[in-house]
């Protein structure tokens, strides 16, 4: 049975802190790292699991892209009434392995693919009701995320949606510190040292690269989604509904 590993990544001083990635190590403990550095994380999954029951459509493909190790296809599988065929992409063999593995131990109903791939060169969506990226598309380097999103757009049925929750930028530099406190003090609720907290901001500086809320509708609009709202947002997070 796959153990919930406590996150203790940033835990002990290092004297060179490397850029952050999705290896093993954090593939161990990344839903112990998600459940005390996201706010509201299982609310947003409700919510998801909610949006998406709206959108999916007998027949079609729900992919999830960043997959990670599988939580929200696990929702997903437990809730949506349709019949579909779920595709999860990750370019992460550690994190696929770990999907695989809680996918089978919950005895997954569903049809279900699972890809390794990577993103920022691009991705072949089909026959999709519903894209889902939740806290991926501030992984993709910049330069690629306009044909990402094109090519998600295209691979779309018509009505079908694009389910975006990121890290944010505030509009402006002091709202932005103030977000920013204000999440390191929740991480500080949810048991990360100070040391922690710095040591993880580091490793993540050239990795994620957030955008500004209206960047990001922006981004979404511009390629041709038809409509783009806000469902969540707190601080520095942000989910965006967007409808082809
Ligand atoms: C923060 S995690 C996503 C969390 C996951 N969606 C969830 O809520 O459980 C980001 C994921 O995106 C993957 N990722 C980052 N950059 C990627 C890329 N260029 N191509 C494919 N996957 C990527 C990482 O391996 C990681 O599993």
């Amino acid at each position: 049975m796959t153990r919930m590993e406590k996150d203790e990544i940033f835990r002990d001083r290092s004297d060179f802190i490397g850029d952050f990635n999705f290896g093993e190590n954090v593939a161990a403990v990344f839903d112990d790292m998600l459940n005390r550095s996201v706010p509201f994380y299982q609310e947003i999954q409700r919510m998801i699991v909610e949006m998406v029951n709206d959108f999916a459509a007998d027949g079609s493909n729900i992919y999830d892209l960043g997959c990670s190790t599988g939580t929200t296809l696990l929702n997903l599988n437990r809730n949506i009434g349709s019949k579909v065929k779920f595709i999860g992409i990750d370019y992460s063999e550690d994190m696929l392995a770990r999907c695989r593995k809680k996918l089978s131990e919950d005895h997954f109903t569903g049809q279900y693919e699972l890809i390794c791939a990577d993103l920022n060169k691009g991705v072949h969506v089909e026959n999709a009701s519903v894209v889902i990226m939740l806290l991926t598309l501030q992984f993709i380097r910049p330069l690629y995320r306009d044909k990402l999103i094109g090519s998600i757009l295209r691979g779309l049925n018509d009505n079908g949606c694009l389910i975006v929750f990121e890290k944010i930028l505030g509009e402006d530099s002091l709202i932005n510190r103030m977000f920013i406190k204000y999440y390191y003090d929740m991480k500080k609720r949810n048991g990360y040292s100070d040391l922690e907290i710095a040591q993880k901001r580091e490793a993540l500086e050239n990795v994620l690269i957030p955008y500004k809320l209206l960047e990001n509708r922006e981004l979404l609009l511009k390629q041709g989604f038809r409509y783009c709202d806000v469902f969540f947002k707190w601080y520095n997070f942000c989910g965006l509904l967007a409808i082809k």
